[in-house]
């Protein structure tokens, strides 16, 4: 029973280390990571665009439940960052303001946007910006 014991002690000693250790291995050793890089980001924010469901409601160039991404991005004259503190329901909408429209929007603003990273958003605004590029 003793040995049994100073068994389950090592084991818990060792396993509180171990732990202890990858957290201090993983704090020197992971890099910062850097930036993404333009293609990256359009890459991930593309991804993201159908990943998210934005896709379901927002065609590139057509108006479907929401406005398309052209007439998104012709109002916003391109400004990723205002894009981005509106995802954040920061700001108020401004391309379609009828209010059952806000509304649907809203609902994803308070759902899962809320779950997005500040470097996913900044990829999905950098996609939305680039695709419209050639309409
Ligand atoms: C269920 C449908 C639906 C989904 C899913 C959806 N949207 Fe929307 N979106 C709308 C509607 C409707 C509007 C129009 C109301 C408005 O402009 O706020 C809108 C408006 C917008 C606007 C313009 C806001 C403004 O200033 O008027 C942006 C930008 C936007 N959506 C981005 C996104 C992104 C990015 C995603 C995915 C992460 C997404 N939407 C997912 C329905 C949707």
């Amino acid at each position: 029973m003793r040995t049994f014991s100073f068994f389950i002690l090592v084991l818990i000693f060792f396993s509180c280390s171990t732990d202890k250790l990858t957290e201090k291995v993983q704090k020197h050793t992971a890099p910062q990571r850097p930036e993404l890089s333009l293609d990256s980001k359009i890459f991930l924010g593309n991804r993201l665009f159908s990943e998210k469901t934005c896709i379901t409601c927002h065609s590139v160039t057509r108006k479907k439940i929401g406005p398309s991404v052209v007439h998104i991005i012709k109002d916003y004259n391109k400004d990723k960052s205002a894009i981005i503190a509106f995802l954040k329901g920061k700001s108020k909408p401004i391309v379609d303001t009828t209010s059952s429209q806000v509304a649907i929007m809203q609902a994803n603003i308070d759902g899962f946007l809320k779950k997005i990273t500040d470097e996913e958003l900044d990829a999905i605004a950098t996609y939305m910006v680039h695709v419209t590029e050639k309409k």
